[in-house]
């Protein structure tokens, strides 16, 4: 048998190994690890290819969904709903967070969270909704995001596996929305396998709320707006959340601004989905597998969309 790896992160290095290496010394020459020029940097073009006004690095993208919870006051068991398909991270972080997560039922088409199971789900002590845009397929948010408006209810994306994804636009039923731009706050994960790795943890939020992304920058830094002046005791239950300079040094490199090798490395990824996918449709037993996919996944918008269904069939 034939095995294919989902990912071969050493054929990637190899494609950008120059400037990985150049981005790693020029952080040993400076000797700054943490937070600094290069993880704004990076803020500032994650903040405008998801449009949102602020993007806020965090050490993972678990510390992304437990500062984004932290900063909306999910404590004390407050409930969070959340999408039972994903990565452990998605419901453990509510726990870290002193939340108490709920699931609701997927959609089987496209794998994430459903607006009609949901809208049942909705009582009054639920305080924030967490969906997650699963294989860099954005949930059906407009539907999400109606019944939680409606009800005062937080929406934080779940967006660690969807950066540069987008929601509606190609499918005329309402205009483009980016994974990030969509909820209260967005969270992103550079887990080195992502779509947007990074050569080590590092993590991102998103929002265009001024007053929470202060709240944010002050939580990731266990409230200390100067060195060793904490304002927050709150935020003091927090492992330290900063970024680290050399993940966002090598990552900023690779953010999607033209022709960087984010674009070019999606694009050959793009491009081996499709060789992959002509190869599994004249397998007898791939093409089997795939054929259900397809026909439990025919999935609207996401630029990403059909990763889902490749990913799945190679499972
Ligand atoms: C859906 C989802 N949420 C959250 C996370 C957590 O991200 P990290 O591994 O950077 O903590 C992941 C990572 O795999 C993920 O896939």
């Amino acid at each position: 048998m034939l095995r294919i790896p989902t990912v071969d992160l050493k054929a990637q290095y190899e494609t950008i190994r120059g400037e990985v290496l150049s981005a790693i010394s020029e952080v040993l020459d400076s000797q700054r690890f943490i937070l600094g020029p290069k993880v704004d940097q990076l803020e500032r073009e994650i903040a405008a290819l998801c449009r949102t006004r602020h993007a806020i690095g965090c050490a993972s993208g678990s510390d992304a969904l437990i500062l984004a919870l932290a900063a909306r006051d999910v404590r004390d068991g407050a409930k969070v709903i959340t999408s039972p398909f994903s990565f452990f991270a998605s419901a453990g972080s509510v726990v870290h967070a002193g939340g108490r997560p709920e699931f609701c039922d997927i959609d089987p088409r496209s794998f994430t969270l459903d607006p009609a199971q949901l809208a049942s789900r909705l009582s009054s002590d639920v305080k924030a909704v967490v969906p997650v845009h699963l294989f860099g397929l954005c949930a059906d948010m407009d539907p999400i995001l109606d019944l939680c408006a409606s009800r005062g209810i937080v929406v934080i994306e779940d967006a660690a596996q969807a950066i540069g994804a987008s929601y509606r636009g190609s499918d005329g039923a309402g205009p483009e929305r980016m994974a990030g731009e969509m909820g209260v706050s967005g969270c992103f994960s550079f887990f080195p396998t992502k779509n947007l790795g990074g050569f080590g943890d590092g993590g991102m939020i998103t929002t265009s709320d001024d007053g929470l992304a202060d709240r944010l920058r002050l939580l990731r830094v266990h409230g200390g707006r100067r060195t060793y002046h904490h304002e927050r005791k709150d935020s003091l239950l927090l492992r330290s959340a900063g970024p680290d300079r050399s993940t966002s040094s090598i990552t900023t490199r690779s953010v999607p601004t033209g022709g960087t090798p984010f674009a070019s490395i999606s694009k050959r990824r793009a491009s081996a989905r499709a060789s992959i996918t002509r190869c599994l449709s004249t397998c007898r037993n791939a093409s089997a597998a795939w054929a259900t996919r397809e026909e439990i996944s025919p999935r609207r918008s996401g630029r990403h969309g059909k990763f889902c269904l490749c990913r799945s069939t190679l499972s």
